[in-house]
This record gives structure tokens, C-alpha cells and sequence, in this order.
């Protein structure tokens, strides 16, 4: 991918050079030693025309992630996950995100291994769920996660929300991982400001990626404003508003101007807000449809009128502003 800038380079010192025990305080990090890296590489608007289904946003850990990619949420195991997983691999996508949560991680696997594609060539992300926390817990709910997948590593672990206790003894099982090789990068998911902040006077590695709700009716200005200033990228979830707003009169008159679907409106604001975007998609004439989305551009007067509709409009349980419980 051309036009790469780097907002801010700090250079890794040692990806190698880490210890970790139970206590997220005693984390220590050589990777991250300047606190809080910043290396967080974007496609400015990425409204350049060569900015396709394969480009990648490198995280504050160096691993680079595709912009795009499959969710798999409400995906029943089995033919259905494998359907999804196998149409999007043959459309381009080469990143999938499940969750032990989902309960679709073997289907997700089986369709990987069956495509043929290098396991290199995917990016697995797979979260942590609230009932697994703690240090020990961590580690073994990851393992039976890898497990499932049938790999041998995965691309990025999320701790799948903060509302349970331990997340700081989690968070410290997440860093183990990395420093491992089980995992390449670690992030978290429904984190609002005060998580962050927490988890940042407890430990001296910040997350790579935040995922949450975000799509023109739910931005959430605040979180990621503050996840651009500490070099966490962010991964948009629920972008297409689960098919909510797909009729909404803006995003249909949007998408008569360009003559695309109001899917492909929503995911495009998406990709040129710079963030991660993992659509989901049981059907395969949707998984097509949510990729053919690199071919045209939202104009600045487009991105300003979607902009505008915010209202906060969730479609899920706001577990972003529960208080933090430690
Ligand atoms: N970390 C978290 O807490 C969290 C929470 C929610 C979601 N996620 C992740 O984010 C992914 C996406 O979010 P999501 O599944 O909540 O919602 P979404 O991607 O916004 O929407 C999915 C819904 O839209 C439908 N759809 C897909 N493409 C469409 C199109 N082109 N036209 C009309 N309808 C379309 C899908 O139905 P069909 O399948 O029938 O096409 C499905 O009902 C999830 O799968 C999951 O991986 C994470």
C-alpha cells in the first residue's frame, strides 16, 4: 500500500525482551517501553484509489491488520459459519472475527484450513469472554480457543469486554500470550476512556486495537479521539447497523448518488474514517456486495452529511460506559 504515513514513529526497542507475571504491574514490556507507542500507520481518508480489500493498517506493535474483513457474530456453527468464511476468502477478504463467545471458532478453522490460503496470508482475531477472566482462566480459555481454530497462533486477542473483575489479571494472561508467540498482537473490545485509562495505570502495555459499535448514527467521537492520541487503532463493529438504519432517507440518497446499496455507504465511511471494518454476513451474495466497496469514494461534502447523523443510535448493551470494576 502506497501513501503510508506514519502519524508517529517510535520504534520498538525489543519485540523479544518481555516479562510477565500475574501481576499486570510487574508487566514489563521492552516493546513498549516509551509508554503508549505510537506507531500507527494510516492511509489519510483512505480515499486513494489503490486502497483495496488487502490494504492494511499497521498497529502500534508493527503487525500489520487488514482494513477489512468478515464478522461472524449470530453465524451458526457449522455450514453456515464455513459457508460465510470459505465465500469471503474466495471474494478477498483475509480477515475473520469470531469470538469463543460465538461459538463458531471450530467452523471458522475448518473453512481456513479447507481454503487452502497460507495461514500467514489470513488474520484471526478471537476475543476473551467475560466468564473467562482471570490469569489463569485466561490462559486456558485461550487455549481452548486455539484449540477450536485448529491453529497454531492467533493474529489478534480481544478481551471481549471490560465489565467483569480481573481484567487488569486478564489483561496480564494477554500479554503472556504475546510475549509467547501464541498471539501477534492484543487488543480490547467495548472499552470507553476510563477502561482505558485504568488499564493504562495498571500495566505498561496499551492495547492495539479497541473494537466497538461505531457507524455514522453512533461515532463515538470522545473514545476515538482518545485511541487515535494513544495509538489504538479502531476495529468498527456492528457497522452496518445490524441492517437498522439501511433505509434511512441520507444513506439511500448518498447511495443513489453513487449507485451503490446503503450497505456499501455505510462500510465506505467506514473504511475512509480509517477504521477497521469487519461487516457480517451469512449470505453470500452479501459478503460480495459489503466488499465491492473500493472501487468509488465519498466525497468531504459525503463524509460531512454522514457525519451529521449521529444520534446515538446502539444497537447493543452500552458495556462501554459500565464503571470499571478492576
Ligand atoms: N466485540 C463485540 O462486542 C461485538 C459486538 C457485535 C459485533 N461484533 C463483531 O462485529 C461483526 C459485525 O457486527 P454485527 O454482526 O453486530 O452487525 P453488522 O455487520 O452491522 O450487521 C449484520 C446484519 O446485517 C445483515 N447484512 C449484512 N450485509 C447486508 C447487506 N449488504 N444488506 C442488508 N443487510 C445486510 C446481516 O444479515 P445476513 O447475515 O442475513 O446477511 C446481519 O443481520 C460481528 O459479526 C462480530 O464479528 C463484535
Amino acid at each position: 500500500m502506497t501513501n503510508l504515513i506514519v502519524i508517529l514513529l517510535i520504534v520498538p526497542l525489543s519485540l523479544a525482551d518481555e516479562t510477565c507475571n500475574r501481576d499486570a504491574d510487574k508487566c514489563e514490556d521492552n516493546a513498549f517501553k516509551v509508554k503508549h507507542t505510537k506507531l500507527y500507520s494510516i492511509t489519510p481518508s483512505r480515499s486513494e484509489p489503490d486502497v483495496n480489500i488487502s490494504s492494511a493498517l499497521t498497529l502500534n506493535d508493527g503487525v500489520k491488520i487488514p482494513i477489512f474483513g468478515l464478522g461472524v457474530y449470530q453465524a451458526g456453527s457449522g455450514v453456515e459459519t464455513k459457508n460465510a468464511v470459505r465465500c469471503a476468502l474466495e471474494n478477498g477478504y483475509r480477515q475473520i472475527d469470531t469470538a469463543a463467545r460465538y461459538k463458531n471458532e471450530d467452523s471458522v478453522g475448518e473453512a481456513i484450513k479447507e481454503s487452502k490460503i497460507p495461514r500467514e496470508d489470513i488474520f484471526v482475531v478471537t476475543k476473551l469472554y467475560d466468564d473467562d477472566h482471570g490469569f489463569d482462566k485466561t490462559l486456558a480459555a485461550f487455549n481452548k480457543s486455539l484449540g477450536k481454530l485448529g491453529t497454531e497462533y492467533v493474529d489478534l486477542y480481544l478481551m471481549h469486554s471490560p465489565v467483569p473483575d480481573n481484567v487488569i489479571s486478564s489483561w496480564s494472561a494477554m500479554v503472556k500470550l504475546r510475549q509467547q508467540g501464541l498471539v501477534r498482537s492484543i487488543g480490547v473490545s467495548n472499552f470507553g476512556i476510563h477502561h482505558l485509562e485504568e488499564l493504562k495505570k495498571h500495566s505498561t502495555v496499551m492495547p492495539s486495537v479497541n473494537q466497538i459499535e461505531v457507524h455514522p448514527f453512533l461515532q463515538e467521537s470522545d473514545v476515538v479521539n482518545y485511541c487515535k492520541e494513544e495509538g489504538i487503532a479502531i476495529q468498527a463493529y456492528s457497522p452496518l447497523t445490524r441492517g437498522k438504519k439501511l433505509d434511512h432517507p441520507t444513506i439511500k440518497a448518498v447511495a443513489d448518488k453513487h449507485v451503490k446499496t446503503p450497505a456499501q455507504i455505510l462500510l465506505r465511511w467506514c473504511i475512509q474514517k480509517n477504521y477497521i471494518c469487519i461487516p457480517k454476513s451469512s449470505q453470500s451474495s452479501r459478503i460480495v456486495e459489503n466488499a465491492s466497496i473500493f472501487d468509488f469514494q465519498l466525497s468531504t461534502e459525503d463524509m460531512n452529511v454522514l457525519d451529521g447523523l449521529e444520534e446515538g443510535f446502539r444497537t447493543g448493551r452500552p458495556k462501554i460506559q459500565e464503571p470499571w470494576k478492576g
